[in-house]
């Protein structure tokens, strides 16, 4: 299954992402992950990326596309993947398309994680996420036991220099201007479904698990009827005779035997008649 996980900042993608990930065994693509740790390494992508980031802007394409070709076409990606935080403009959209329709694997699904601007501020301005396995808690509604600990493993939870208000307005305007566009693409395609994304994390799943086991099966039986069409036109070119060397059926082969032999019956009866009919009267005339 190829998929797209669509939402605002903070409407719950990387968490969804991340159960889908254990469930259907695909691998989570975040765009966000990949820069941030990008700019940990300071590595050159990373320092072009970070500017964009910290004003709560979006990455140039070129950058972003680069990394997403190059991970797409990893081993682990043959059998599908879950992309967080990608396309986020109709531009990466096309391009996506390009890249994956190129493969010969199409996307499958866009789904849209739909969660109010008011819950939104307050998951993001609260989120903590665990520096060593990635657990996320939130200040306000789910702490950890333990300040700035995770309960899992104890490792340092991190506050995202891109959570304060002033970059989350940022980033939610980017999100209407900029990849609002990118659900009507995915809906003119008839890819996009939509989830609420607000309730129970475990809700949430339940919801998306039922549209991705619903598309998961139509892909199947898509799959089905695309092999049996291939194989049918294989078995058919296999088979196929050379145009003028067509071989007689039976049935061809006894009507021509048939009127070979009425032939050779006919034949001497007709000369009988032409010799009775025309050379005897003639003879007799002479006589
Ligand atoms: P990115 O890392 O992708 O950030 P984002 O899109 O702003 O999304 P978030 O990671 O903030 O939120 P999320 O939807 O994943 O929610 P989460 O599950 O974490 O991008 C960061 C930056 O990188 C961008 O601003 C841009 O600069 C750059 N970038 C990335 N991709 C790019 C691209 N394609 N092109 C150009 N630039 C790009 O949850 C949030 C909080 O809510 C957590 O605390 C969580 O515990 C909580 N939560 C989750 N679900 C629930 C629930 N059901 N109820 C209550 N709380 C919940």
């Amino acid at each position: 299954m190829r998929i797209v996980l669509l939402g605002a900042p903070g409407s719950g993608k990387g968490t969804q992402a991340k159960l889908l990930e254990d469930k259907y065994q695909l691998p989570q693509i975040s765009t966000g992950d990949m820069l941030r740790e990008a700019v940990a390494a300071g590595s050159a992508l990373g320092r072009q990326a970070k500017s964009a980031m910290d004003a709560g802007q979006l990455v140039s394409d070129e950058i972003v596309l680069g990394i997403i070709q190059e991970r797409i076409t990893r081993a682990d990606a043959r059998n599908g993947f879950i992309l967080d935080g990608f396309p986020r403009n109709l531009q990466q959209a096309e391009a996506l398309d390009q890249l994956l329709n190129g493969l010969g694997r199409p996307l499958h699904l866009a789904l849209l994680v739909s969660v109010d601007v008011d819950a939104l501020i307050q998951r993001l301005v609260g989120r903590r996420t665990c520096l060593s396995c990635g657990q996320m808690y939130n200040v306000f509604y789910a702490p950890p036991h333990m300040d700035g600990r995770c309960d899992a493993c104890g490792g340092r939870l991190r506050h995202r220099s891109d959570d304060n208000e002033e970059t989350i307005g940022n980033r939610l305007r980017v999100y209407e201007t900029q990849t609002l566009p990118v659900l009507d693409y995915y809906k003119a395609q008839e890819k996009l479904r939509t989830v609420q994304g607000v309730g129970a994390v475990a809700d949430v799943f339940k919801a998306i698990a039922r549209i991705v086991d619903k598309v998961k099966a139509s892909t199947k039986s898509e799959t089905r009827r695309n092999d049996a069409i291939r194989a049918a036109i294989a078995k058919h070119k296999a088979t196929r005779k050379k145009p003028g060397k067509e071989p007689r059926s039976a049935a061809t082969k006894t009507v021509k035997k048939k009127s070979s032999t009425m032939i050779s019956i006919l034949l001497p009866v007709k000369l009988l008649i032409l010799f009775i009919t025309m050379i005897i009267p003639q003879s007799l005339k002479k006589f």
